[in-house]
């Protein structure tokens, strides 16, 4: 009997090695991955950027046999060491009237650089693991293939053990398109999730926790004044929470820091979104506490902006941060009691996730550049809107809406050829169909502009196609056109994205599915369009900012998203 059960033990366990043999056998040619440099953890799923000189990086740089990528970077790494500066405001992403044109290096023997972590992967489900497989033979085309989340699981542990850091012939790329829906789920997750223990009680976390109840408990109400239910996960939980914000938050504002880098909001241009923030945060008299033992949340008031006008690199600008952490966990006891999970900083520049990840790694980041597969952590970092701003007198300048009977344009866009996909973009789409306006940079003079506002003016869909980053103003300016946005940026997790349902009012595709944009747009019936015309109108109350904030407005649903991730994982001590 005994004998009989360990010879079925073995059975068993032979039988496993072998089929994992044969997988790896079966996956070998095609699929790689790679060790994590900074630690023993495996970066999966990976993303690769093309990097010129990505030693900075300092994550694991590998070389590839001479193949050629065609869909790679999810980075802009390359691209700012190759003077494509998204600091030259203008050219930026400003809204597709920009006539910059870089040139996407070419990729032949590029280095690649593995990015950092990403949230675990056994978090993923089946039909979210999505790896694409470059086939080396075809370089103009990336094949998707579903695997089983456990199989995939062994599958990289055993590549892990046989290959070591920085010994790789990188052929193919793993690349981890994240569904809305898949975000969903994360978010989901992190919502219940509590963040690391304090190092000693807080009467402030107490009242969090005593908020957090009475949200989660809160009636299910159906009259809300000035909110439009159908664009909110949850109404009634977000009415609550909004109005429990504004009777008990307080936020603290370190002094420390100097100006320009500290306390001094730029109010214009593409990286707006962290001034306008800092300056009614700090005008602010709600929700500002003098004395931070009364302080649920620790505002870091800095500018990434003004930072990177400051210095020349990210590591410098990272040793920056690293240098006021230190400052500021040394002269107060606050940081030190949470590691910064009850801190928070507001920062729009595309560097800003990359410089903060280590030095604030537990804080609330909110940031523009929010990448899902870069270290964005939903449900603790918060998204900040890129709103572009031309003018600080009238913020919506330019902007109005047709109706949805005039918009005779199917789908509409323009703008520079940044980062990899708008190239594959026009590639499918330009001078297509008369009924799509695809098209590459408009000119920047006023006519150009005055192009550009009409056609979002009389689009039904405008297509908002990531650039270098995942992050782009058009998606706030579509809104404000009353046209639909359709995001095509994988992993970008959108601005508010705890408090609205965005599949109310826009319509996310893949960027593999790029071919099949129009028959998507097409395959929405007339009717699902008219109600997401109506969310992008009722939603625009949430993304404009005022000089003296109103409720419910930009200010105060980023003030919120922070109140509401620092709630999601609160726990009594
Ligand atoms: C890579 O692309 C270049 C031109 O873009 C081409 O000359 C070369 O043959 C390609 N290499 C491979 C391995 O396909
Ligand atoms: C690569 O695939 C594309 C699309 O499937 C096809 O049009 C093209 O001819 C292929 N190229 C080569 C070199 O096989
Ligand atoms: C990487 O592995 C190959 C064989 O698998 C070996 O020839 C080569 O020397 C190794 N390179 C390094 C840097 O270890
Ligand atoms: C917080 O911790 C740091 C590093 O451990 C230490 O240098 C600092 O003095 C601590 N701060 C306070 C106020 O005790
Ligand atoms: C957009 O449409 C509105 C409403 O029809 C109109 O008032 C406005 O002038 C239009 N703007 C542009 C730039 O065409």
């Amino acid at each position: 009997m005994k004998l009989c059960h360990v010879g079925i033990r073995r059975l068993l366990i032979v039988g496993v090695f072998v089929t994992v043999i044969v997988v790896l056998q079966c996956c070998w040619t095609t699929y790689y991955s790679v060790l994590h440099a900074d630690g023993s953890s495996v970066a999966f799923p990976v993303e690769l950027s093309i990097s010129g000189t990505s030693e900075e990086e300092g994550v694991g740089v590998f070389r590839s046999r001479a193949n050629n990528v065609t869909f790679a970077s999810h980075s802009k790494d390359y691209a700012s060491k190759k003077e494509a500066d998204l600091d030259r405001e203008l050219d930026s992403d400003g809204g597709g009237i920009i006539l910059n044109n870089f040139k996407v290096g070419n990729h032949e023997d590029a280095v690649y650089s593995f990015t950092q972590k990403i949230p675990k992967y056994a978090d993923l489900s089946k039909s979210d693991m999505l790896l694409a497989v470059e086939n080396p033979s075809n370089t103009s085309r990336i094949q998707s293939v579903e695997m089983e989340p456990q199989l995939l699981k062994s599958h990289l542990s055993m590549l892990n053990s046989k290959h070591k850091k920085g010994n790789l012939s990188t052929r193919s790329r793993l690349v981890w398109p994240t569904s809305i829906a898949h975000m969903n789920s994360l978010l989901l997750q992190s919502s219940n999730s509590a963040s690391v223990r304090p190092k000693w009680s807080s009467r402030r976390d107490r009242e969090l926790f005593a908020a957090k109840l009475e949200i989660e408990n809160a009636r299910v109400i159906s009259n809300f004044p000035g909110l439009y239910a159908p664009i909110f996960r949850d109404v009634s939980k977000f009415s609550r929470s909004y109005e429990l914000m504004e009777r008990k938050l307080k936020v603290f504002i370190y002094r420390e820091g100097a100006k320009p880098i500290f306390h001094q909001p730029k109010m214009r241009g593409i990286y707006a979104s962290e001034g306008w923030f800092m300056k009614l945060m700090e005008g602010n008299k709600r929700f500002i506490a003098r004395d931070p033992q009364k302080a649920h949340l620790f505002y870091l008031p800095f500018s990434s902006k003004m930072l990177r006008v400051a210095l020349s690199n990210r590591k410098k600008m990272e040793q920056y941060l690293e240098k006021y952490v230190e400052l500021i966990a040394g002269r107060y006891r606050f940081w030190n009691r949470t590691g910064g999970a009850d801190h928070f900083l507001v920062a729009c520049h595309d560097w800003a996730s990359h410089i903060t990840r280590q030095p604030m790694k537990d804080s609330i980041r909110c940031l523009c550049n929010s990448n899902v597969a870069k270290g964005f952590q939903i449900g603790k970092d918060t998204t900040l809107p890129v709103t572009y701003i031309h003018s600080m007198m009238d913020p919506l300048r330019g902007f109005a809406g047709k109706p949805p009977s005039e918009r005779s344009i199917l789908a509409f866009f323009a703008g520079s050829m940044h980062g990899y996909l708008r190239p594959i973009l026009l590639k499918h789409w330009e001078n297509e169909e008369a009924d799509m306006k695809i098209i590459g940079p408009m000119s920047r003079d006023l006519e150009g502009k005055k192009m550009y506002m009409k056609y979002m003016n009389s689009s039904k869909y405008c297509v908002c196609a990531r650039g270098y980053e995942v992050h782009t103003p058009r998606i706030i300016e579509a809104i404000f056109s009353e046209c639909v946005p359709v995001i095509i940026s994988d992993n970008y997790v959108p601005p508010l994205f705890e408090i609205l349902k965005w599949e109310a009012f826009s319509v996310f595709v893949r960027e593999k599915d790029i071919p099949s944009l129009k028959n998507i747009l097409l395959s929405i019936p007339e009717e699902k369009y008219l109600a997401l015309h109506l969310g992008v109108k009722k939603v625009q109350q949430h993304f404009l900012w005022h000089k003296v904030p109103v409720k419910y407005d930009l200010f105060h649903m980023i003030l919120h998203a922070i109140w509401n991730n620092r709630l999601y994982h609160i726990r009594p001590r």
